[in-house]
C-alpha cells in the first residue's frame, strides 16, 4: 500500500494552511456598528449589538460564507457628529456593512452617505421616515419600523379605546415629530382630536413644566414618545405628579420597552403600541428569549429583536450574492423575496425596504408588556417620496 509518510503529511498540511491563511482573513466581512454606547440611548445600543451578535454566533460566526468581524463607533445619539463618525467607518476602517443607528437624525446622515457611496446600510432602530422615503436606495434596509408606523398604530388604538381629546408630549426632534404626525393621522381619522402638543428638547428630562400643562388641559388621555433613560424618568415623573390616576398614559412602545425594571409600579397599566411584545409565546420568540437571556443574563427587548433581525437580513443577502454585499441588486432582490422568521412574528420587506409587520397594543402588567390585541395587521409604511432606482 502506498501510505503517505508522516513528514510528507505534515508538509502538505503546512502548505495548505499557508495557502489558505491570507485568503481566509481577506474574506472576513467587516460590520461597522455605529450605535449609542453612552448617553440616554446607551442601553438601546447595547441590546441591538447583543441581538446582532447572538444571531451571528448561532450561525457559527459566519454569514453567507463570510466570517464576521466588528468595528464599533459610539454615535452618542448625536447628529452633529454623525457625518464624521460614518466617514470614520467608511474611509478609515473600510467596513463592508454599516449598521446603525438608534437616533433618527444620526440615521439620516448615515443613509445619505450610504446612498452616495453605495455601501450597504442596515438600520436596526431609527425610525426616520426619510430612510425608506426620499433617501431609499437598493443598498439601504431597515429591520425596525418607520416613525409613521409606530405613531399610526397607537393613534388608531387610542381612538378605538374611545378617547376623543388627547394631549401629546414628546421629545422635540425628528423622531418625536414624525411619530406625532403618524399618531395624529390615525387618531383624527378615528374621530379623536389632539388638543395640545407639548415638546421637551432632546435629550432633556426636565418634565415638570409639561406635566403641569397636561394637568391643566384635562385630556381624556395622553400620547407620548420617550425612550431609554428618558422614558424611565418620564413614566416615574408622570406618576409622581399624580397624573396616572386621572389621565391614562399611552405612547409608542419605546416608552415601556427595556425599561420596566427601572419604572416598577409607576408603569403599571401604561398602554403602548409596537411591533413586539413580551410573552408572544411563539416557538421562535421562546427560543430567541431563552438564547438571549442565557448569553447575556438579561431579558431581551424590541431593540435586541431588531439587532437580531438585522443579522438575519444580512445573511439572506450575503447568501444570495455569494458573500458580496456590493452586489446591491441581487442582495435587494433576495431580501425582498424573503419572509423573516422574527421573534416579533414573521415579516417581509416593503418596496422601500421597511418591515411590513403586525402592530400590537400592549399593556404593562407586572414586569411585562402584555399583548392586548393586534391593532393593525401587516402595517406597511407608505414609503412617501421613495423612488427606488
Ligand atoms: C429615533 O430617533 O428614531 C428613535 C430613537 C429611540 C427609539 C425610537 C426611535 O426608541
Amino acid at each position: 500500500m502506498n501510505r503517505l509518510n508522516p513528514y510528507k503529511l505534515a508538509a502538505l498540511a503546512a502548505s495548505l494552511l499557508l495557502a489558505a491563511a491570507p485568503a481566509y482573513s481577506a474574506e472576513k466581512l467587516k460590520v461597522g456598528m455605529m450605535l449609542p454606547f453612552t448617553g440616554t440611548y446607551a442601553k438601546l445600543g447595547a441590546t441591538i449589538k447583543n441581538g446582532f451578535k447572538l444571531y451571528v454566533q448561532q450561525q457559527g460566526g459566519s454569514l453567507g460564507g463570510r466570517e464576521i468581524e466588528y468595528v464599533e463607533v459610539d454615535s452618542e445619539a448625536n447628529p452633529a457628529k454623525a457625518v464624521d463618525n460614518v466617514n470614520k467607518l467608511i474611509l478609515q476602517h473600510n467596513v463592508d456593512v454599516l449598521l446603525g443607528s438608534v437616533h433618527s437624525g444620526v440615521a439620516l446622515a448615515m443613509a445619505k452617505r450610504a446612498k452616495e457611496s453605495g455601501k450597504l446600510l442596515i438600520v436596526p432602530n431609527a425610525g426616520a421616515d426619510g430612510v425608506t422615503g426620499p433617501l431609499c436606495a437598493p443598498n439601504i434596509f431597515r429591520t425596525s419600523f418607520s416613525n409613521w408606523q409606530t405613531g399610526y398604530a397607537i393613534g388608531k388604538a387610542m381612538a378605538e379605546d374611545g378617547h376623543k381629546r388627547a394631549v401629546a408630549v414628546t421629545w422635540k426632534y425628528g423622531s418625536g415629530e414624525e411619530q406625532l404626525k403618524g399618531f395624529k393621522e390615525a387618531f383624527e381619522k378615528g374621530g379623536g382630536k389632539v388638543i395640545e402638543e407639548l415638546f421637551v428638547p432632546f435629550p432633556n428630562v426636565e418634565f415638570q413644566a409639561v406635566l403641569t400643562q397636561v394637568a391643566a388641559a384635562k385630556p381624556d388621555a395622553v400620547y407620548s414618545f420617550f425612550a431609554g433613560a428618558g422614558a424611565v424618568k418620564f413614566v416615574k415623573d408622570y406618576a409622581a405628579a399624580g397624573l396616572k390616576g386621572s389621565f391614562p398614559l399611552y405612547g409608542t412602545g419605546f416608552l415601556t420597552d427595556g425599561t420596566l425594571e427601572a419604572q416598577g409600579a409607576d408603569a403599571q397599566g401604561v398602554k403602548t403600541a409596537l411591533h413586539y411584545a413580551d410573552q408572544l409565546g411563539t416557538p421562535t420568540d421562546n427560543a430567541f428569549r431563552a438564547a438571549y437571556s442565557k448569553a447575556y443574563g438579561d431579558q431581551p427587548d424590541v431593540y435586541a429583536v431588531q439587532g437580531y433581525d438585522a443579522a438575519q437580513l444580512l445573511k439572506v443577502g450575503l447568501t444570495a450574492t455569494g458573500g458580496d454585499p456590493k452586489k446591491s441588486a441581487e442582495f435587494a432582490a433576495a431580501v425582498r423575496k424573503a419572509t423573516f422568521d422574527s421573534p416579533r412574528g414573521p415579516f417581509t420587506i416593503s418596496k422601500s425596504h421597511n418591515p411590513i409587520q403586525d402592530m400590537y397594543l400592549r399593556e404593562v402588567k407586572g414586569d411585562v408588556n402584555k399583548v392586548v390585541r393586534v391593532v393593525v395587521k401587516a402595517l406597511e409604511d407608505p414609503g412617501r417620496g421613495c423612488s427606488m432606482k
